[in-house]
């Protein structure tokens, strides 16, 4: 196979309640990427977006997951991989999780399929260490998987792909900068076992809403007294915003991964364009500006092209 091209999907992570092992794929946005095997030692980084990331493999988040496959498979060849991000670094919504297990998926098709789907979860997890310091994998499962995905464990890696409701999903990303390794350091270490009981019914009841396809459920599910209560006063309006959104008809939503986006989903398309606007003005009546997506859930996750 000389050369492949693939359609990466934006993700959002936790889904509310399910900090660190729920995550969900979209339509979009998504990033491109292209691979090419070669036959020197090399591993040549094009960004062909205005990002400014790094292209030194090892600083590079798809770079360090192709030198850990090349290593794993003992391989002495060279890969050439060209990125088109979409998915804004910074945004919440999988952007280095979609470099990853692009450079993860992409490798694997050119060699053949050599690793197994859980495999390829293993090694993209090394590029979010690399971005986040952190090896989560709620944006990488339901990257590669699609739909709605359960990180029942990251270690030893215990993925349980879920069905996904017909639901459409609002997002909105101000363009304030919100760092993952911030959002997580100012988490409370300790929670109180109330806290965590009422997060236990939420999760549960969020798994149980998805396999059930009761959206109710799902909405009132999406509650966090954990991290949200935390994480939203890094990001203006975020109170308003989902009063107004659940007033607009949204089942449930609130940040999206680490923030800034926000997400809510809803049953049709109408409340999410609805919903998109509102969210776009008022982020503008406090001049941030803002990008906004209406999608449904991807089912197909990353997509050869
Ligand atoms: N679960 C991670 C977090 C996702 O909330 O920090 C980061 O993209």
């Amino acid at each position: 196979m000389e050369k492949i091209q693939l359609k990466v999907p934006a993700t959002i992570a936790n889904l509310v309640c399910g900090f660190d092992i729920l995550g969900m794929a979209m339509n979009e946005p998504f990033d491109e990427m292209e691979f090419r095997l070669l036959e020197e030692p090399k591993i040549i980084i094009n960004h062909t977006d205005s990002f400014g990331l790094p292209t030194e493999p090892e600083k590079n988040v798809a770079g360090v997951v192709i030198l850990k496959i090349l290593e794993y498979l003992n391989l002495n060849l060279g890969v050439e991989v060209s990125i088109h991000k979409n998915i804004k670094p910074g945004s919440g919504l999988g952007s280095s999780a979609a470099s990853a297990a692009g450079a993860a998926f992409g490798l694997n098709k050119l060699l053949g399929n050599p690793l197994s789907e859980k495999e390829l979860v293993h090694f993209a997890m090394y590029g979010e260490e690399l971005a986040s310091g952190v090896r989560h994998a709620d944006n990488i499962a339901p990257c590669i998987y699609g739909g709605i995905t359960l990180v029942k464990s990251s270690d030893p890696i215990d993925i349980i792909p879920l069905s996904s409701p017909n639901l459409y999903v609002a997002a909105v990303h101000p363009q304030v900068e919100v760092k993952t390794s911030d959002a997580r350091q100012i988490l409370k270490k300790h929670i109180q076992l109330k806290d965590a009981v009422t997060q236990w019914g939420n999760v549960a009841g969020l798994v149980a809403g998805i396999l059930k396809n009761d959206h109710a459920l799902i909405g009132r599910s999406m509650n966090d007294v954990i991290v949200e209560p935390v994480r939203s006063i890094l990001i203006p309006k975020f109170d308003m915003i989902k009063t107004r959104s659940l007033e607009l008809g949204a089942l449930g939503g609130g940040i999206s991964g680490s923030g800034p986006s926000i997400f809510m989903l809803s049953e049709n398309e109408t409340v999410a364009q609805n919903i998109v606007e509102m969210m776009k003005a008022e982020f503008t009546s406090i001049g941030i500006e803002s990008l906004v997506y209406v999608s449904k859930i991807n089912n197909e996750g990353i997509k050869l092209i």
